[in-house]
């Protein structure tokens, strides 16, 4: 592969990257330009050749999400762009919105134009407050230089961006979580179908878009959807259901490593060559015991497991749930897995929003029966029920509304798979690293 040249992050270390007079000095809007003497169509049919897929998650194919919109719709259809960024380790929207917010913008207005939208809101995670700044900012340049409002760059073409800030909470950052809380509501996920393409934001046809979904729009657009489709890895022949990992993505690295960083590699690179060559080794000279792959949801990957290609495919191989946010968390040799997994476990339960019984019971007995095996009460059979509690909630046993239910049942039953023998050990030897916390405290 030629020398990879970043572009998501190509201009945050500039001095002003975030003003637009820089951003336009860069090149800045040209791809705007560019999509709005394009037909919609034809735009959503690079954003599909190019082979983008979600970045907030769930890697579904972007350009095909967008043709699920009603045809012919008289409107209004809403963008809603999805900045909670709420999975933890996760920064890489920060990053985005802080240090280049007109390039999401760009994003942002090249989609709206695709899908026939002119309103979008940006949901910014609660604690945001310098990414919700930025954002603002950079929104109130674009409406005195003509990019949005009435005639976006002198075009019939019309839009308008509002901020929202987020409710501070994780669940915020499900889909029709987002909606509802946007509509003014609690951030309670709805049941699907209806998808929100069909009946989303006020009931209308909604696009959901990560932050660097739509900075990876700007960029194809500006590039070409050969360019972004030429780095990558393709489909695995072997799993039908892969469409393949093309494009940049954005990689944080966090934890146990000399330097947590968020960097942008071609998709595919593995836990190894991230660890060592950008987070600068583990720290204090110790190895990995465990690396998460892309949030605590995924679940874990094992010491044996770090040349696994980061990509949309590779996770699932080796028991994870998948790539996820790709925020990369690495648990040296001397951390107990008692406490990495009791620590996941309460961040669930705090964050189940409670509507499903699977989910709102489930967190809470995984808190409950690890914080007693911590506490030194454990017994071997709770080993069993864990998985077995695990093994009965979430959106894939098919007994809950979203996936935060499998997000929490997967570290779970994978980290008692992978490191079953030092959960038995830590049991056996009825150590006792703390003192129970008391149930209901977090
Ligand atoms: C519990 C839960 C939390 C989520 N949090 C986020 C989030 O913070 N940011 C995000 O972009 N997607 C999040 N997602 C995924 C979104 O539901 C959705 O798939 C995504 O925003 C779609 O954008 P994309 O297709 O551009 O990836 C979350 C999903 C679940 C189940
Ligand atoms: S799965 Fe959990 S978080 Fe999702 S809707 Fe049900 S109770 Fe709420």
């Amino acid at each position: 592969m030629a020398q990879f040249e970043p572009t998501l992050l190509a201009r945050i270390h500039k001095p002003d990257s975030p003003a637009l007079a820089s951003y336009r000095a860069d090149g800045g809007y040209e791809a705007l330009k560019k999509a709005l003497g394009m037909a919609p169509v034809d735009v959503i049919n690079e954003v599909k050749n190019s082979g983008l897929r979600g970045r907030g998650g769930a890697g579904f194919p972007c350009g095909l999400k967008w043709t699920f919109l009603p045809k012919d719709h008289p409107g209004p259809i809403y963008l809603a762009v999805n900045a909670d960024e709420s999975e933890p380790a996760t920064f890489n929207n920060r990053i985005l919105m802080e240090k280049d917010p007109h390039q999401l913008l760009e994003g942002i207005a090249i989609a709206c134009h695709a899908i026939k939208s002119n309103s979008a809101y940006i949901y910014v995670r609660y604690e945001y407050g310098r990414s919700y700044r930025a954002m603002q900012a950079a929104i109130d340049e674009c409406y005195a230089n003509g990019i949005l409002g009435k005639s976006v760059l002198g075009s019939d073409f019309s839009l308008d961006i509002r901020l929202h800030r987020g409710a501070a909470a994780y669940i915020c950052g499900e889909e029709t979580g987002l909606i509802e809380s946007l509509e003014g509501k609690r951030a309670w996920p709805r049941i699907k179908p209806p998808f929100p393409a069909i009946e989303g934001l006020f009931r209308k046809p909604t696009i959901v878009n990560n932050v660097e979904t739509l900075c990876c729009v700007k960029q194809i657009l500006q590039r070409g959807g050969d360019w972004f489709k030429s780095m990558g890895v393709p489909p695995d022949p072997n799993n039908p259901r892969d469409a393949g990992s093309y494009g940049p993505k954005l990689y944080c690295i966090s934890g146990h490593v000399n330097n947590p960083c968020c960097v942008e590699l071609p998709m595919g690179i593995t836990a190894r060559q991230l660890i060592e060559e950008h987070g600068g080794g583990v720290w204090k000279g110790r190895q990995a015991k465990a690396v998460v792959p892309g949030g605590i949801s995924m679940g874990f990957m094992s010491a044996s497991e770090l040349d696994t290609p980061l990509d949309f495919n590779g996770p699932g191989k080796v028991g994870c749930l998948g790539l996820g946010t790709a925020a990369v968390t690495v648990i040296d040799d001397q951390t107990s897995m008692v406490d990495v997994l009791f620590n996941c476990a309460r961040f669930f339960a705090h964050e189940s929003c409670g509507q499903c019984t699977p989910c709102r019971e489930g967190t809470a007995w995984m808190h409950k029966i690890l914080n007693r095996v911590r506490a030194g009460h454990g017994e071997l059979r709770d080993l069993d029920l864990l998985v077995e509690v695990a093994s009965s909630m979430g959106i894939i046993p098919g007994t809950t509304i979203c996936g935060l239910s499998d997000g929490a049942a997967w570290p779970i039953k994978n980290a008692i798979k992978k490191f079953r023998s030092e959960f038995e050990d830590y049991i056996k030897s009825g150590r006792k690293s703390v003192d129970p916390i008391p149930a209901g405290a977090h």
